[in-house]
């Protein structure tokens, strides 16, 4: 898109994408385009295909007809072997954290870093510091996992997220197992580090009262279709 000589890069752009699970046609048709910094939200009842998309877009399932492009990556050359490189530019949290339990926020930071293969221990402790801060997790930073409340294990899983800078935020229902006061944290929290850092995000949520607190550009799935909501 070229608005003013400025050329807004697409981060997501699916085109007559059909969403598999297995055999199952779950989403005909898909158009989706996000841009580069943009949040939008992906809603629509459970089992209405949020995930199925998610997992498209992230590449877990496969993309078997229209096309796809996520992240410069086409998803339709998308390799098993070199999937993890793929998913080096994108962040994911989910409803569960999957974070290590009896190790520290620190550990679980330093060990998604070296994942990376960020070789450098002190550049690794540089980038830990940095989005410990970010996400407010200062003053955690040595307490284990099974110690945090619900919303600050999320916060580490952001943390995590974000670490790689990524281009593309994906969210699955981040805020479903947490309750309302630690839900909106965790919202002001992904808007402001979105903003700050230009990252695009994808929120699926089928809870509306976050929608409304927080507006912004809204898909919903929906009976076998991608629709966009006004
Ligand atoms: N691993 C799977 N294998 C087969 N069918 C699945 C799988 N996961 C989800 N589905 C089916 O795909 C449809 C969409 O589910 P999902 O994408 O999880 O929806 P949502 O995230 O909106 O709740 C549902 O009918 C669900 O039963
Ligand atoms: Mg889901």
């Amino acid at each position: 898109m070229e608005i003013l000589g400025l050329n807004i890069k697409s981060v997501i752009d699916l085109k007559n994408a059909d969403i598999y699970q297995g055999d199952k046609l779950i989403l005909e048709d898909v158009n989706l385009n996000i841009k580069e910094a943009e949040f939008s939200y992906l809603i629509g009842d459970t089992g209405s295909g949020k995930s199925s998309l998610l997992q498209t877009i992230y590449g877990e399932l496969p993309l078997k007809k229209g096309s796809g492009i996520v992240a410069g990556q086409d998803l339709t050359e998308l390799k098993y072997k070199t999937k993890h490189l793929f998913r080096r530019n994108l962040g994911m949290i989910f409803q569960q954290f999957n974070l290590i339990k009896s190790w520290s926020v620190y550990q679980n930071l330093d060990y998604a870093l070296r994942a990376l293969e960020w070789t450098d221990k002190k550049i690794r402790e540089s980038r830990i510091k940095e989005i410990i801060l970010d996400t407010g997790l200062q003053k955690k930073i040595n307490t284990k996992i099974f110690e945090l409340s619900g919303g600050e294990q999320q916060r580490v899983a952001i943390a995590r997220a974000l670490l790689n800078r990524p281009q593309l935020l994906i969210a699955d229902e981040p805020t479903g197992s947490l309750d309302r006061n630690s839900g909106d944290e965790l919202m002001y929290l992904i808007k402001r580090i979105a903003t700050e850092n230009q990252t695009a995000v994808i929120f699926a949520t089928h809870d509306l009262r976050i929608v409304e607190k927080f507006p912004a550009l809204t898909y919903i799935c929906k009976e076998g279709k991608l629709l966009s909501v006004d």
